[in-house]
């Protein structure tokens, strides 16, 4: 029997064995493709709920946690179709979550999630688009250029650099060093894309003590290992030694220098600038890491602790930590953007055509081959805020980063290891005659044991610390002083 496509107005033929309508035993998607929009439905019937609960429930809540026992046993073989899997989800996510995208989440550097963004998201998980190649998806290759395009605006970087999108921080400096190692590959003419490291002499890569865990992972996988970061340091914080730095240039000349903006302890910063000089002098590759630092360029006063970033050779950041976009958002620029398809183009497989003239497939131009349109959020969140609605926010961060600097100082049983800085504020509980390191250790896990905030800590100068950082959209001078007391009365209780 032939009938007609209403959309393509194409001739169909029916299937000599349509799929039924109702079956029992396996549940294969195909008969459950009318349950796709109850589902969602159910997320979204769901999320006032939760939504509305974030600023005021425990940040972990063990009670909750209770329930993921509940996750399952075996592979169950019959499955329950979709509105009794989602239920279940939702059930227990949303009680055995930690709530790390409320208010209250101070640990580590992790934002929340915008209305904008996570509504983006949600699309994105929608559409589901295969955004690496322009013929897979014209569309989210084009948020995403429109995307790298408001960054760098936003950031202040030219728009003559490339970027790409990448899933974190860490991948967007990997993108970043794979592009330095690219660089130094050709100075010793050879193509590392193709042809690898072997046979090339050790790429000297410098840096201050403020050199991040990820930068070290990145040049772990690109095959230079993770302790070979030579840092030269002038304090037990990891501050820079500049003239020590500059010594090590004269005598080995070309390097690759990696810069920390904005580093986890305290919120410090390299002095870019500096090192940008210093890059043009010895002919090195200038890297800077500004996975959260980045977006200090959003306020005039801030904006000086970046002084040189548009002289570096490729920067990365993060969307999910401080411009509040879901998991997994993160960003690498690079100042010369051939860098970038070199370092990660040329598939050399048939069944992956290269764009046509004047399209871009970002599957090209970073670490990954199938991705998910991760600018969606992007775009939406800079599209409903803009410039001046991120600037707010970052503002009011540092606020309340000044907030609780000057409320450490205040209370007499804090300490201020450094001034609060950006977003970052690093301090101890002390008590007469106690061993402060173990005291701030045990501070540390009660804390997360209590729930009502969420706190790390971290050694810094050799000293157990705590180190609130504060980038979600949704923190308040309330959250604030509700941290300084809850370490007050745990640390009195000790
Ligand atoms: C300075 C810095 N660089 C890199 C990273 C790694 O970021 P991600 O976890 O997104 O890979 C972090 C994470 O906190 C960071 O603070």
């Amino acid at each position: 029997m032939s009938v007609t496509c209403p959309d393509l107005s194409l001739p169909v033929t029916t299937s000599p064995n349509p799929v039924p309508a109702q079956q029992n035993g396996p549940m294969d998607p195909l008969l459950d493709q009318d349950q796709a929009a109850r589902v969602l439905a159910d997320v979204a019937a769901a999320a006032p709920a939760y939504l509305g609960e974030l600023s005021t429930r425990l940040v972990r809540d063990a009670a909750g946690e209770g329930l993921l026992d509940g996750l399952g046993g075996p592979l169950p073989e019959d499955g329950s179709g979709s509105p009794a899997s989602v239920a279940e989800l939702l059930r227990i996510g949303t009680a055995a979550a930690t709530h790390s995208s409320g208010p209250r989440f101070f640990h580590f550097v992790v934002g929340g999630s915008t209305p904008a963004a996570m509504a983006g998201d949600w699309v994105t998980s929608l559409l589901d688009q295969l955004a690496g190649m322009s013929t897979a998806s014209p569309f989210a290759t084009a948020v995403e250029t429109v995307a790298l395009r408001w960054l760098k605006e936003l950031f202040g970087l030219p728009a003559s650099w490339g970027g790409v999108l990448t899933p974190s921080a860490t991948f967007a400096n990997l993108t970043g060093l794979a592009c330095a190692r690219q660089w130094w590959g050709e100075r010793h003419g050879v193509d590392v894309a193709a042809d690898g490291i072997a046979g090339l002499p050790r790429m000297p890569v410098l840096a201050s003590g403020y050199v991040h865990a990820s930068v070290r992972k990145a040049l772990q996988l690109l095959g230079y290992g993770r302790d070979t970061v030579e840092t030269h340091r002038r304090d037990g914080a990891g501050r820079l030694d500049l003239d020590g730095l500059r010594r090590t240039l004269a005598e080995t000349g070309p390097a690759v220098l990696t810069a920390c903006a904005g580093e986890v302890n305290a919120g410090d910063f390299d002095p870019i600038a500096e090192m940008a000089d210093l890059a043009a002098e010895f002919g090195c590759w200038l890297h800077v890491d500004g996975a959260f630092g980045l977006f200090a360029a959003l306020s005039p006063r801030t904006a000086h602790l970046l002084a040189g970033v548009e002289r570096a050779d490729s920067v990365a950041a993060d969307g999910h930590k401080w411009l509040n976009v879901p998991y997994e958002s993160g960003f690498a620029f690079v100042r010369e953007p051939h860098r970038l398809g070199e370092a990660f183009g040329s598939w050399n497989a048939p069944y992956l055509a290269p764009a046509d003239p004047g399209a871009v497939d970002y599957n090209c131009l970073g670490p990954e081959s199938s991705r998910r349109a991760r600018a969606l959020p992007i775009w939406a969140s800079l599209r409903a805020y803009g410039r001046a609605g991120h600037r707010a926010m970052v503002e009011r961060h540092l606020d309340l980063t000044d907030r609780l600097g000057f409320l450490v100082d205040q209370a007499p049983d804090l300490e201020l290891l450094a001034p609060a800085q950006l977003c970052v504020t690093c301090f101890r509980y002390t008590a007469p005659d106690r061993d402060l390191d173990a005291l701030n250790a045990a501070l540390g896990r009660a804390i997360l044991a209590d729930g009502r905030v969420y706190v790390g800590t971290t050694v810094y100068r050799g000293m157990t610390a705590l180190r609130p950082a504060i980038v979600n959209w949704r923190t308040t001078a309330e959250d604030v002083d509700l941290l300084v007391a809850v370490v007050r009365e745990l640390g009195s209780a000790l």
